[in-house]
């Protein structure tokens, strides 16, 4: 597993462990997961990837956090040519929602990655993620959320979700050759305010940043796209938002 030093790598290591001698390849070794084998792979460094990747019978390939495209692509075609060099029996690749046919914008590195992937010819899964519920959770502030996302629908995962199924994937039959478009149980703002309780008031854009372009794209419905995948190979529901805050308060209440 590429990137394993990371929030998401370190949650499916931790899902993998009982099941599967894990590999954990990591840029700083003295950043790797404990209590797994450890080699260094730096996507900007191909030859550690290909010594790293050596004898891997399947290899998750965590997407770069990289933020230049242009870097991103090349650390990823990086990475699987180092794969189809060192043989790996197959490549699972944390895509995005939408790579498979948009080349362009956010999904320009992912649709370049999966592309280089399919044109290798070695067998393959790729899981296009959504956004990660994680990074949306909303904060209850003087007893109300507030967001400005016009209450349309958000198809986020929790990163453990993800980590879990791609656990799923690396260890179970029948994913070769497939790609899953993940997404998590469609929720609203407003809705996970009724659910806990509090009141919701809809907000104007706080401004130029990332998080006010995501509210656009939540506005004009870019987030609704729902598909059975990741309930499937989790074989259950994916925790929904309003679940996880529920969750949150019993541990308050407790705590
Ligand atoms: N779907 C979404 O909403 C969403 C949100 C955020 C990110 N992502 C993507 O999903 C990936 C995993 O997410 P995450 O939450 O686990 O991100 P994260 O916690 O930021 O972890 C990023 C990982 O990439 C590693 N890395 C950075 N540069 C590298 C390089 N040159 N060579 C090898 N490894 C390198 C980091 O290593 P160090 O520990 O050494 O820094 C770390 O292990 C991200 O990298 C990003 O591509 C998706």
């Amino acid at each position: 597993m590429s990137a394993a030093s990371g929030a998401l790598g370190r949650l499916v290591i931790s899902r993998l462990r009982t099941r599967a001698e894990v590999v954990a390849v990591v840029r700083d070794p003295a950043r790797a997961p404990e209590g797994v084998a450890v080699r260094r792979g730096d996507y900007d460094d191909p030859a550690s990837l290909r010594a790293a990747f050596d004898g891997v019978d399947r290899l998750l390939l965590i997407a770069s956090p990289e933020l230049d495209t242009a870097r991103r692509i090349k650390q990823h075609l990086a990475a699987v040519s180092a794969a189809e060099e060192a043989g790996v029996g197959a490549v699972v690749f944390t895509s995005f929602l939408g790579a498979g046919t948009v080349a362009t914008g956010l999904t320009e590195a992912y649709h370049a990655t999966e592309q280089a992937i399919l044109a290798g010819g070695r067998p393959y899964t790729l899981l296009r993620h959504p956004f990660y519920s994680d990074a949306f959770v909303p904060q209850v502030s003087g007893g109300e959320i507030t967001s400005s996302t016009g209450g349309r629908g958000l198809n986020t995962a929790f990163r453990s979700d993800l980590a879990e199924a791609a656990a799923n994937v690396l260890t179970g039959e029948g994913h070769l050759g497939r790609a899953y478009d993940f997404t998590g149980p469609l929720w609203t703002y407003p809705e996970v305010a009724q659910a806990i309780g509090v009141t919701y008031r809809e907000v104007p854009d706080a401004g130029p940043g990332p998080m006010s372009w995501l509210s656009a794209q939540v506005r004009a419905g870019a987030l609704e796209q729902q598909s059975p995948d990741l309930a499937r190979v989790l074989g259950r529901p994916a925790k929904t938002v309003a679940a996880h805050l529920l969750d949150q308060r019993k541990l308050g209440a407790q705590g």
